[in-house]
């Protein structure tokens, strides 16, 4: 039987932020990156769901160029609500203008990975404009080729309160339902931010929130303010055979 085609999922490193419980960023990346060049599998590409660094400046993103590109596969990212447009632009090297709205779509092999910006500048909610939902739109109508879409706000509601003050609001969900219900090809909507793992759906297909490198979230459906900890890292891989997308989660309580 084919191999499946892989596409590790990192995100929120945070990269930047002073270690806190008693762990550094850079270290739970590093932990990240090792465990991924320890699976015996050869991973196709690196996706990274936002939040790459603490403070948007390019000694953070070099970093993060830096380490994850042990890896020697491609690296595709996002911003999150900590990021900063033009400097992840011109770090990366994604096409555009400065501090326009990074929206994407790239083949990777037999998977299509269609990334749309869902960062607003300032806020830590998230949301699109029209007209990013209509490039969408056309990029998904674009290709037949079973995609993934990614983002850093993951369109799901968690019922924890302060999260669910900064996820994406349940209107902007419905648009967004309303453009990937008309796209079958497309098998999973993934996201970050939660710092938790966190699975939904949204116009029948799966969303998952991924595994934080940096402090993961406790689950308290009551709180009124998230607790973090110095939990341990830990990434998704993608596996695509043929039409069939299935994703597996590893948390590095080793780390
Ligand atoms: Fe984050
Ligand atoms: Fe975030």
């Amino acid at each position: 039987m084919a191999a499946p085609f892989l596409l590790a999922q990192i995100s929120d490193p945070h990269l930047g932020e002073k270690a806190k419980h008693g762990v550094k960023s850079k270290a739970c990346l590093r932990a990240v990156v090792a465990a991924l060049g320890r699976v015996p599998d050869p991973i196709g590409a690196v996706l990274v769901t936002g939040d790459v660094s603490e403070h948007g400046s390019k000694k953070e993103y070099a970093l993060a160029r830096e380490l994850i590109g042990e890896l020697g596969v491609p690296i595709y990212v996002l911003p999150g609500n900590h990021d900063d447009r033009a400097t992840m632009r011109a770090s990366f090297g994604i096409p555009g203008e400065g501090d326009a709205v990074i929206d994407y779509a790239v083949d990777l092999g037999p998977l299509r990975l269609v990334v749309i910006d869902s960062m607003i500048p300032g806020e830590d909610r998230g949301g699109f404009d029209q007209g990013q939902l209509e490039r969408f739109d056309g990029e998904l109508a674009a290709s037949p080729k079973p995609a993934i879409v990614a983002m850093h706000h993951p369109p799901l509601v968690t019922t924890m309160p302060d999260w669910d003050n900064v996820i994406m609001p349940p209107a902007e969900r419905e648009v967004l339902a309303a453009v990937i219900a008309r796209h079958p090809q497309v098998k999973a909507i993934v996201g970050g931010h939660l710092h938790r793992v966190t699975v939904s759906t949204l116009a029948g297909r799966p969303v998952l929130a991924a595994p934080c490198t940096y402090l993961p979230v406790r689950p308290d459906f009551g709180a009124e303010t998230v607790t973090s900890y110095g939990g341990p890292p830990g990434f998704a891989i993608h596996a695509l055979r043929g039409e069939e997308l299935a994703t597996q989660v590893e948390i590095l309580t080793d780390a």
